[in-house]
């Protein structure tokens, strides 16, 4: 049989790594796909010296790649909405298939690019966008095909969680972390998609999609950056027992969907808390399995090429295959996606870690436990710091049940109303994956 001819749009870091694993396992992915995959063009916009393309041919232009007839399937890796987008729908009206990594357009786009995808009968093919190597779009969409999915909570931004795993770890200081993941190519083109959680924000819109069957709401996503986080509240969850992750958690609740990315207080012996460095892992609790956790590299240039490649492999396993046949792109099928609210932020609920700087005087504590009871918050545990010498404040750390964040909002405005709490209350939530 032919082989079926592959258009790589984008030769970077995910690029040239997608052109090498499809070369160096060529034979044993045609074992698997049942046909050889040739990468027939790519299109980059300068030579990448760490790829050898022989004598694939190459353009500047990534559309002449789509309206190419001689392509089967257009690999996206350009990234970013615009151009990238122009790109993929380019491809599916000229009836190609289409792999990609880009979680900023799947997030956004995405509802507009499987629409236009179900028309033309073609694959749109996103497991890279999410947790880099990990196959988890797959296990979410197939192997828990049986479950109602209760929640997902996933540390899916690499970069944030080397950044926080080298603040407690080494106590390195945040600017010399985020340059140092810039340097090994982990961070996003604009950093900041990756540490005030865009990045994290996009990859949970994909993933609640995918579990829920909802549509794609990027815009409904409550992202909370970790910019603002102190070594000394890392260190008072180190005495409590837990470790702070940037966690992007989707729950189902009666109400709502909750889709929010924050710093999390995680119990320190739950296995996701102990994943560092670069790694993602992703929690997933069904009815029916329960818990289940995935974990691997988030992102990197073999590890990306990886999805990318089996990506590839399905696309040309079920491009012969009745459209209506294949797994639908948000697992559910379209017309049976449900349209059960994304929560505002104030609905949903979590137990939180509080910490107060008050002045050292009687009573003080009494007036903190009467706020939080007025509004029905329970008080989990309470630990009191020695006075500061700098300025004689005592650092009181709570932890609370589980609240409606609302009610929260409410106590907190109370509390730094106090004559005897200065400044802001830190407010950072937890999640007991239980
Ligand atoms: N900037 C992302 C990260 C890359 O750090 O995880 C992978 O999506």
């Amino acid at each position: 049989m032919k082989p079926v001819k592959v258009g790589i749009c984008g030769l970077g870091t995910v690029g040239s790594g997608t052109f090498n694993v499809l070369k160096r396992n060529a034979e044993e992915i045609a074992r698997r796909a049942g046909r050889g995959i040739e990468v027939a063009q790519i299109a980059q916009r300068r030579p990448n010296p760490q790829c050898d393309t022989g004598s694939t041919p190459t353009t500047a232009d990534v559309l002449a790649v789509a309206d190419n007839p001689e392509i089967d399937v257009v690999v996206e890796l350009i990234g970013g909405y615009t151009l990238a987008r122009e790109l993929v729908l380019r491809a599916i009206a000229n009836g190609k298939h289409v792999v990609t990594a880009n979680k900023a357009l799947i997030a956004v786009h995405g509802n507009e690019i499987f629409a236009r995808a179900r028309e033309q009968g073609v694959i749109v093919a996103f497991e890279a966008s999410v947790a880099g190597g990990i196959p988890v779009i797959k296990a979410l969409r197939e192997g828990l095909a049986a479950n109602r999915i209760n929640w997902v909570a996933g540390i899916i931004n690499g970069t944030g969680n080397f950044i926080l795993s080298e603040m407690r770890e080494k106590g390195r200081t945040f600017p010399d972390v985020l340059a140092e993941a810039q340097a090994l190519g982990y961070a996003e083109a604009d950093p900041t998609f990756d540490v005030e959680g865009i990045d994290a924000a996009h990859k949970l819109t994909i993933l609640a999609s995918i579990a829920f069957g909802i549509p794609l709401q990027f815009d409904k996503a409550y992202t909370e950056g970790i910019t603002r986080l102190t070594t000394a509240d890392v260190g008072y969850a180190e005495a409590l027992g837990y470790r702070i992750k940037h966690l992007g958690v989707a729950r189902s609740t009666d109400q709502g969907i909750e889709l929010r990315v924050h710093p999390t207080l995680i119990p320190a012996d739950r296995l996701i808390a102990n994943v560092n460095g670069v790694m993602n892992a992703v929690m997933v609790n069904g009815d029916a399995v329960g818990s289940t956790l995935f974990y691997g590299a988030g992102a990197g240039q073999e590890p990306t090429a990886s999805a990318v490649v089996a990506d590839l492999v399905d696309v040309v396993r079920a491009m012969t295959s009745d459209p209506e046949n294949r797994v639908p792109h948000l697992a559910f099928q379209p017309d049976a996606l449900s349209d059960h609210p994304v929560l505002p932020i104030e609905a949903c609920e979590s137990a939180y870690y509080l910490r107060i700087q008050a002045k050292d005087h009687p009573g003080v504590l009494a007036q903190v436990a009467s706020i939080l009871s007025a509004r029905g918050i329970n008080i989990e545990s309470i630990m009191q710091k020695e006075a500061e010498e700098h300025d004689g404040l005592v650092p009181m750390i709570l932890l609370t049940h589980r609240v409606t964040e609302r009610h929260m909002v409410e106590a907190i405005s109370a509390l730094e109303a106090l004559d005897d709490v200065v400044g802001d209350v830190v407010r950072i939530r937890v999640e007991h994956l239980n």
